[in-house]
């Protein structure tokens, strides 16, 4: 099976996770794009919806849906999105799209985050893809060197903006044995936005995508 088919069958399952009157956070990606497609199926189900990401906001405008700000919502039900890697224990890697920020503030104020991928993104050890980070672009020169210090290799995603307006690191070599750790360790560096390791806050539920249909896993 496809890779993309496997996405679509994990973002199909997430849809069984929406009940009705629930505010649902939409991630970024192209496994996201899935469920943003399936969604006017359940449309009567979802109260409002907020957004990661101004890719996701217009493909949620093109469905129709009106797209509320966190700040009207507070904390809300249920955060889907995808991601790069996952281990075992649901600590993941994202921004491979760049909208790491919005994802991460996103996913720590959905009372439950289900993460939807395929079966290629589940790792025994973080780190085998490059280590986004979202840097103010003042600072980029002097994070990267930390992070050399740290002995990663980053890498300026040139050309790239985020929605925020900054520069993106993919930091390549990084040896990520303690997840959370790596975390803590990368947000305090100054002039660093937002690094991609969701350790602190896992998904809760992991719906991977294989051959032989979508495998679920929960923490
Ligand atoms: C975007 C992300 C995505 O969730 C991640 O890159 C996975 O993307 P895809 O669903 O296209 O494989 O973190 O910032």
């Amino acid at each position: 099976m496809e890779a993309s088919d496997k996405k679509r069958n994990a973002a199909k399952a997430a849809l069984e996770f929406i009940q009705p009157g629930m505010i649902l956070g939409v991630g970024t990606g192209s496994t996201v794009d899935f469920l943003i497609e399936m969604l006017p199926v359940i449309r009567d189900k979802i109260d409002r919806v907020v957004s990661s990401s101004k890719a996701s906001t217009k493909l949620l405008e093109e469905h129709g849906f009106e797209v509320a700000t966190l700040n009207e919502v507070g904390d809300y039900d249920i955060y889907v999105d995808g991601a790069d890697e996952s281990n075992k224990r649901l600590q993941l890697i994202k921004g491979g799209g760049g909208a790491l920020t919005r994802e991460k503030i996103l996913a720590a104020a959905a009372r439950r985050f289900i993460c939807i991928v395929d079966d290629s993104k589940l790792v025994g050890m973080l780190g085998k893809f490059p280590l986004p980070i979202e840097v103010l672009p003042m600072a980029q020169e002097m994070v990267s060197r930390r992070l050399v210090k740290m002995r990663g290799q980053p890498v300026w995603r040139e050309g790239f903006i985020t929605d925020n307006g900054n520069h993106i690191l993919d930091v390549h070599d990084l040896q990520i044995t303690n997840p959370l750790e790596m975390e803590a360790r990368i947000n305090r560096i100054p002039g660093v936005v937002t690094v991609g390791i969701f350790a602190e806050r896992t998904a809760d539920i992991l719906l991977i995508g294989e051959d032989s249909g979508v495998r679920e896993m929960r923490v």
